[in-house]
């Protein structure tokens, strides 16, 4: 068996978690402490990276030691300490390092520096054991691509957004019409009892060649519908979010089907359609993926909604799959604030 400690900071989760793999290659999650800072933020509207880094450096060694404990292992027990060394806010990236150095260094363990895209778009292994080649939409409050893993370290960056990212424009969306922060679940409970016909929002890039995404058009539209009919009552929030999310979600199907076109040329055929990141939280975003997937003949795997979001499983995990490859680092592992896949 082997054991790995996973430790998420580059954004506004701190996260710790114990993953282990038997001998048949079997994982289970052990244990997966997640302290969201949502509360510090939420006045703000978005995450502030100065008060993210201190908030992270607060409780990071309680998370770690509570995430021990839960899985009644020891420092020493552990085959490696991976954390995630990017792409994110440096300030976190920096803690979450530099504690994960400290850690290996005293317990003389090999460190795993991965990268916080990569344990997205592993994530579906860890919770559906699925094989290499797959097409992944990973979607979260910074980053959407469609990516086709071909395995551990290869990937094909087949499209991705020229401007907001999707979770990004469901936060503005959700800022702009006076919900809360993180704006992507307020908007999709809202858009349940939308009317998503009532306002002719854009479907940016629909039918474009290459499946990338933009957003911000989209964005612009529905302020401007939401500026005409002001001040706005509950129901017309509600037509607006289930307007905008209804556009989104056709704008993913299209991209999604492209880029599916394109998967063959540079991976052959996929074992699946694989949605991750917070946005992969989104009901409507995966029923509808899931269709696609069925129409394509392929299984469509999203991991349950607490692996979507920022955690330390999935920092484990792809620490875990390093390590079988033997892609081990070392004490000069740089914090990258860019890290593309
Ligand atoms: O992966 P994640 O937890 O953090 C990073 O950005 O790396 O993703 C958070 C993003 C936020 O923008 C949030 O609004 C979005 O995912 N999100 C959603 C939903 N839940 C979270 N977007 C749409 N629908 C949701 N239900
Ligand atoms: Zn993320």
């Amino acid at each position: 068996m082997k054991t790995v400690l996973g430790i998420e900071t580059t954004c506004d989760e701190t996260a710790a978690a114990i993953v282990s793999v038997d001998s048949d290659g079997l994982p289970s999650i052990r244990a997966n402490e997640v302290l969201s800072q949502i509360a510090e933020h939420a006045v703000y509207g978005g995450v502030v990276p100065e008060i993210a880094a201190r908030a992270h450096v607060e409780v990071l060694d309680r998370l770690i030691a509570r995430a021990l404990e839960r899985a009644g292992t020891r420092l020493a027990d552990l085959d490696g300490i991976a954390v995630a060394a990017g792409p994110g806010l440096i300030g976190g990236v920096l803690v979450g390092l530099v504690t994960a150095k400290t850690l290996a260094l005293v317990a003389q363990k090999p460190l795993l520096a991965v990268n916080h895209l990569e344990a997205h778009a592993l994530t579906a292994r860890l919770t559906d054991g699925l094989d290499f080649p797959y097409l992944l939409l990973l979607a979260s409050g910074g980053h959407t691509q469609l990516v086709a893993v071909r395995g551990v370290g290869d990937y094909v960056r087949l499209g991705g957004t020229i401007d907001d990212a999707i979770g990004e424009a469901f936060d503005k969306a959700a800022k702009l019409l006076g919900l809360g922060y993180p704006g992507g679940p307020e908007v999709e409970r809202m858009a349940e009892g939308g009317d998503p016909e009532r306002f002719a929002l854009p479907r940016p890039m629909l039918g474009r060649r290459q499946p990338d995404f933009s957003l911000s058009g989209l964005k612009t539209a529905l302020r401007i519908e939401a500026e005409r009919i002001a001040p706005l009552a509950e129901r017309d929030v509600a037509d607006l979010c289930a307007g905008f999310q209804a556009a989104v979600v056709d704008v993913v199907i299209d991209r999604a089907r492209i880029a599916l076109r394109g998967f063959a040329d540079t991976a052959g055929r996929p074992t699946a359609l694989v949605a991750a990141g917070g946005v992969a939280a989104n009901g409507a975003i995966r029923r509808a993926l899931a269709a696609l997937a069925g129409e394509a003949g392929l299984a469509f795997v999203a991991p349950p909604l607490n692996l979507c979001g920022d955690n330390g499983a999935m920092i484990a995990w792809a620490g875990l799959e390093r390590l079988r490859l033997g892609l081990v680092d070392d004490i000069t592992a740089p914090a990258r604030p860019r890290w593309p896949l």
